[in-house]
């Protein structure tokens, strides 16, 4: 079977692409329908920001058989460190979770592209503990909510701007984990961006270097070699992020880590954005000065087609072991 590919113009959300949330729901222990899986108004998460989350995708399979979770056990390692640092106890190892995942895809039906999102948060406070913020004497919970989410993001690239929030450090905020409270400063970016038309924001850390983008990490190709910022730069440093550079030395592209500044970013040959969410992504324009020739370079065009046959079970190299396959019944 044909796999179905949504074509998106610049700056257009295609209908098919919009998310649509998934009927059952895993929250707390069960599998539950959407609406009952409600929380209290004072939950801790929802008044501190004590919250960890993960964005995973199940992309259709090359064949069109199965539903691939991809590289799912390197985000539950990550979703469990996050947990970690928030004193979160997920209730549940790396492969429980991920078993949970499939059978959430299962019970779903799900037989698209989908997003999972699986969050771990503070709850209540327990009996006798103080009131107030922190950590302990809380109650903890996880739960999994699941979106029909295909590309979002037009192939034919993105325009950024730069943006006047500064990325905090990571001794302010934990960056490498993906804590909800942490992702104001990404909201204020995002929202900073799109009101001057963006489709997205670069942000920089308070060294001026760049560190990422609102939901995504940033390369640049110069001279036919790819860099990224280093973790110390302030940043989550992605899956896709890892995934690309393997992927870079599959195709004999040199890959390397260090600090830039805004000026080697404007000055690059080519730009791309990795993330989960918007994939492999070209950057055509940041704060209205066209990088290389203005559109898609041949670097990006190489990594984002093999990303994308990669992701599907559909590339000759060897890394299926990325790839948790959910099958689809098609009763
Ligand atoms: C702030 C931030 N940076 C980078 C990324 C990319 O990470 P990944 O490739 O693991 O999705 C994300 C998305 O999760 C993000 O929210």
């Amino acid at each position: 079977m044909a796999v179905p590919t949504a074509t998106i113009e610049p700056g257009q959300a295609s209908a098919a692409t919009r998310p649509a949330v998934a009927a059952v729901a895993y929250h707390r222990g069960d599998f539950v329908p959407l609406a009952e899986a409600a929380l209290p108004l004072t939950t801790q998460a929802l008044q501190y920001g004590t919250g960890v989350f993960e964005g995973i995708r199940a992309n259709l399979s090359a064949d069109g058989d199965s539903l691939l979770l991809f590289r799912v056990h390197d985000h539950f390692e990550r979703f469990v460190r996050s947990c970690r640092l928030l004193r979160i106890d997920p209730g549940h190892t790396v492969d429980e979770l991920v078993d949970i995942t499939c059978e959430l895809l299962r019970r779903n039906g799900s037989a698209t592209d989908t997003y999972l999102r699986p969050l771990g948060y503070k709850l209540g406070l327990l009996p006798g503990s103080r009131p107030g913020v922190g950590l302990t004497g809380v109650s903890d919970a996880v739960s999994i909510t699941a979106f029909a989410m295909g590309a979002y993001m037009p192939a034919a690239g993105i325009r950024c701007g730069v943006s006047s929030w500064v990325r905090p450090r990571g001794a302010a905020v934990p960056m490498r984990a993906k804590v909800t409270g942490g992702y104001v400063n990404n909201a204020l970016a995002m929202d900073e961006a799109r009101a001057a038309g963006y489709d997205d924001a670069i942000l920089l850390n308070d060294r001026g270097h760049v560190a990422e983008a609102s939901t995504a990490n940033v390369f640049a190709v110069a001279a036919g070699r790819l860099i990224t910022p280093p973790p110390t730069a302030d940043l989550l440093p992605g899956i896709t992020r890892d995934t690309v550079s393997v992927l870079a030395a599959d195709l004999g592209i040199e890959a390397g880590e260090r600090d830039f500044a805004l000026p080697d970013l404007l000055a690059a040959d080519e730009v791309f954005l990795t993330g989960t969410g918007v994939g492999l992504t070209p950057v055509v324009e940041i704060c209205g000065r066209p990088i290389g020739s203005g559109h898609p370079g041949p670097v990006t065009r190489d990594l984002a087609d093999l990303y994308a046959r990669t992701i599907r079970g559909g590339a000759p190299a060897p890394h299926d072991h990325w790839l948790t396959p959910v099958r689809i019944d098609r009763g």
